[in-house]
């Protein structure tokens, strides 16, 4: 079995580092705290959320995770939080259901029975009721379930999401409740780095100031440089520090990308002389190109060409685009001009900004571009 994954939440063997992020989570939320944490995409958010929630469950709270990327409404909202709720609830479904047709306004309780013959939760609406009262009671279903020897911990992934619901509407709505809650904490946490830091700390928004914002940084080297070491060795694989910070270097010590290119490598070399060199580091990057080249070839031809330029020039350069070396070099217009384009490319989440500097949120991406532009 190829000991390295990469894709959603890793967990057990497969989990390292984060030692002092977990400590600092669940000290805050087990203090009644709520927390925000950031990163950038596939920085490993939701494997330590999932880490960080698991112990707590084994420390006695009730936790819930709910993904905002896959709510596209109010009544999805409802539906898939009343569901995760359903589900934590330590009484039998016949008990919650009883709870919940006390508490939420709007809707009928029922259980229904899955693929598996295993009870689930679900409803029907009552007609023609005010759906913001059933939104308004399933917000404050957790703070009803919970008491002070039974707090809660609720986890919201993707959480600046929440704006393409309902403008900022939802937000205040949710922010207005649950400020009141006594026995829940709040963690909020997402990818979209500068709409969230935006959501906590601008005046103007509702849940400003509302929870300790935390910055989740890339992994250390050195912890990363002794993972992959040992991980291989284990299969009598051989890598050197100086191989295993190459790899680590060529994807900006993403956690992601760092598994990925290590389980290309192990199952090249697995079968074969085992000493990893930063050649087979090379092949394992142009074989995920080649994995991902339909999904990079459809994201660069969906840019203008005025974009195209500016990508090209950020592949291809460490020194910025605005400066007059490289915008004669790439043919670059006004940097106005350039300036709309990476903004667009920080939207669609291409482009990430760190203290001024922009990085691909992709370091393959960045490769592929560099290869074929
Ligand atoms: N602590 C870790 N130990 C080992 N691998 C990790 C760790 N954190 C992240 N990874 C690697 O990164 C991948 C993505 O992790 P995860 O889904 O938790 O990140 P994320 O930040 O939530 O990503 P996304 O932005 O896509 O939601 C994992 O499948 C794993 O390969
Ligand atoms: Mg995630």
């Amino acid at each position: 079995m190829n000991p390295f994954k990469y894709g959603k939440i890793v967990s057990g063997d497969y989990f390292y580092n984060r030692k002092d992020e977990l400590k600092r989570i669940k000290a805050t939320l087990s203090g009644g705290n709520n927390i925000v944490l950031y990163a950038p995409r596939r920085y490993g958010k939701s494997s330590l959320v999932n880490k960080a929630l698991d112990e707590l469950q084994k420390e006695g709270f009730t936790t819930v995770y709910l993904d905002f990327m896959s709510i596209y409404s109010r009544e999805v909202f409802i539906k898939n939080y009343s569901n995760g709720i359903a589900q934590k609830e330590q009484h039998s479904i016949e008990k919650t259901i009883k709870f919940i047709s006390k508490f939420i306004r709007g809707i009928v309780p029922s259980i229904t029975f899955n693929e598996f013959g295993k009870p689930e939760f679900s409803f029907s609406w009552i007609e023609g009721y005010n759906k913001d009262e059933t939104l308004e009671d399933i917000i404050n279903l957790p703070e009803k379930l919970a008491d002070k020897n039974k707090k809660w911990i609720i986890a919201f992934d993707e959480f600046q999401e929440i704006t393409k619901l309902n403008g900022e509407s939802f937000e205040k709505i949710l922010r207005s409740i649950i400020q009141h809650h006594k026995n829940v904490s709040y963690l909020f946490f997402g990818s979209r780095t500068h709409l969230l830091i935006d959501m906590f700390s601008n005046k103007n928004r509702a849940f400003y100031n509302s929870a300790l914002l935390m910055n989740l940084k890339v992994i250390d080297e050195v912890d990363s440089i002794l993972y992959l070491t040992q991980k291989f060795s284990k299969d009598s694989i051989s890598l050197s520090e100086v191989v295993a910070l190459y790899l680590i270097n060529r994807v900006n010590s993403i956690p992601y990308y760092i598994q990925f290119v290590a389980a290309e490598i192990w199952q090249e070399v697995i079968n074969k002389k085992r000493i990893i060199n930063k050649e087979h580091v090379n092949m394992a990057i142009n074989n995920i190109i080649e994995l991902k080249s339909d999904y990079y070839w459809e994201l660069t031809s969906r840019q203008t060409n005025y974009r195209k330029k500016v990508l090209h020039a950020l592949s291809s350069s460490d020194k910025g685009v605005y400066s007059k070396e490289i915008t004669q070099k790439f043919n670059l217009g006004a940097n106005s001009t350039t300036q709309k384009a990476v903004a667009s490319f920080i939207e669609d989440g291409i482009i990430e900004q760190f203290n001024n500097k922009l990085e691909f949120s992709d370091p393959i991406f960045k490769e592929f571009l560099r290869k074929n532009l």
